[in-house]
């Protein structure tokens, strides 16, 4: 956001934008929230859409666009091979990062398989800051496996670090002794670090992992996905780049990794993913696959239409203005929720605002799934469908038992330019109702559990009749409010 100050001193996170489309939303009584959440066997990613009033499950292809998004799109070249909207594409893309190479995917996972496929070998490591679920997935299906090396810092929910998503380059020394280096398929940085709250990575962690890898040989590998998020917190959070443009940290960042991949469907605003990479032998080995899991090279599966977007949709990535409206937003929501004394994972992130279901159903055994217990609650509280990250997005052992999430995350994702600041007060306001009922909410056990991403379609059933009696104090708490 741009420096505005109100008179009343009060921290107000001002629009930099005006809606000129928009969308009716609808807002259902509670006795039907209650019926829907049911028939989507409490999983808020089985929810109909019509059905709910406030997306915020994700901010993934969801945000809102430009009107020069718009227009570019309209100017497309559709074309198999060759087309110019994919050349105009990867001008954009080389003059933002600075990198050589571009490969197109679909989405985000897409350019993880290629990744993994390409890297990662049945016994190896990969070592990051944290996993993201496709990600992981990726890795352990190609026979690899994944290790997580925070420093302690990013695992605590309530913090005043600036960076919690950094690696702790001790540990990161320790793990590549450990391992040899030869069984190390890669390092990799996660911007924004999605599942620990939407935490940043801070530049001198990020120059420091950078030169241990180059050191060793080892390829560095970022997941940009959140970048645009990282990019407000490296501008706000550290002094030394203050006055900095966004787009030469953006090169900075770049400068400092081997291969670099993306869901547009976060950067940028638009839908559909790429990959970057700096070595030419690498790309080429890379590049074999994208025929053959996304499509011809010019397009990887991509709409041209939305590639078009995604090139003006990076460019406009580079203005702190439009990459400010997130966080701020997500700023003012845990600060309305923390007022209520609701838990919230802090200092706040990017993403979304992620509430901490440890504590807000502290008396919910984790193999009861408090956060998948908690979003369902919120649903049934406010139209608002939010997404479990904890236990139940996490994969069984392979003995059966319950891997327990490190967190248990209810994730309020903001997507962005999409929701009012009067929305966002409808959030807090039913969330704190829901806080001060928090002893009615029970847990949740599976009754269809699928073995990958179970999180995506299993389905679920409370134990007891919490969420009927839930819905009948909000009867009674609200009267004939909606
Ligand atoms: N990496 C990160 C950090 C992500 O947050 C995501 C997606 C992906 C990779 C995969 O990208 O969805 O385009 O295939 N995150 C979404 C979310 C799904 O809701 O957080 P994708």
């Amino acid at each position: 956001m741009s420096n505005v100050k109100f008179l009343s001193g009060e921290n107000v996170p001002l629009e930099m934008h005006k809606v000129r489309m928009v969308q009716k939303v609808n807002l259902l009584p509670v006795e039907e929230r209650y019926k829907s959440m049911g028939e989507a066997g409490y999983n808020t990613f089985l929810l109909r859409n019509r059905d709910v009033f406030m997306d915020m499950l994700t901010d993934s292809g969801v945000n809102a666009m430009s009107q020069d998004q718009y227009a570019a799109m309209m100017q497309a070249d559709d074309s198999y091979a060759g087309s110019e909207t994919y050349y105009k594409l990867e001008a954009v893309l080389q003059d933002i990062f600075g990198m050589e190479y571009f490969l197109p995917a679909h989405q985000g996972r897409a350019c993880e398989n290629i990744i993994a496929q390409t890297l990662v070998k049945p016994g190896t490591v990969a070592i990051m800051n944290y996993h993201f679920t496709t990600t992981k997935a990726h890795i352990t299906i190609n026979g690899g496996s994944v290790e997580e090396i925070l420093y302690d810092e990013g695992y605590k929910i309530k913090s005043d670090a600036p960076f919690k998503g950094d690696i702790d380059v001790e540990k990161l020394k320790e793990s590549i002794k450990r391992h040899g280096r030869e069984n190390i398929a890669f390092v990799r940085i996660e911007a924004g670090t999605n599942l620990i709250g939407g935490q940043p990575v801070s530049m001198s962690n990020m120059h420091e992992v950078s030169k241990i890898c180059r050191s060793e040989g080892i390829k560095l590998v970022y997941d940009a996905s959140l970048l645009g998020d990282n990019l407000y917190f490296i501008k706000k959070r550290d002094p030394k780049y203050k006055d900095s443009k966004i787009i030469d940290i953006t090169r900075e960042i770049a400068s400092l990794m081997d291969v670099l991949y993306f869901s547009a469907r976060k950067l940028g605003s638009a839908r559909g993913g790429g990959i970057l990479v700096a070595d030419e032998k690498l790309f080429l080995e890379m590049r074999e696959l994208v025929p053959l899991y996304e499509g011809f090279l010019t397009y990887g599966g991509m709409s041209v239409r939305e590639m078009e977007a995604l090139a003006v949709g990076l460019k406009e990535t580079m203005d702190m203005d439009v990459i400010s409206q997130t966080p701020i937003i997500v700023e003012a929501l845990c600060n309305e929720l923390i007022k209520s004394n609701v838990p919230v994972v802090t200092p706040p992130g990017g993403l979304g605002c992620h509430v901490d279901a440890m504590e807000f159903c502290s008396h919910i055994p984790q193999v009861e799934y408090p956060a998948g217990a908690l979003a369902a609650a919120i649903y049934i509280a406010s139209g608002v469908r939010c997404m479990e990250r904890g236990t139940m997005s996490e994969q069984r052992n392979a003995d059966g038992s319950e891997r327990l999430a490190e967190m248990e995350l209810a994730r309020i994702a903001v997507p962005r330019r999409v929701f009012t600041l009067s929305q966002v007060k409808y959030t807090a306001d039913r969330i704190s109702w829901l806080y001060q009922h928090r002893h009615m909410i029970g847990g949740l056990k599976f009754v269809e559990e699928p073995k990958v991403l179970r999180f995506f379609f299993g389905r679920l059933e409370p134990l007891g009749d919490w969420p009927e009696q839930l819905a009948k104090q909000f009867r009674k708490d609200f009267g004939d409010s909606l």
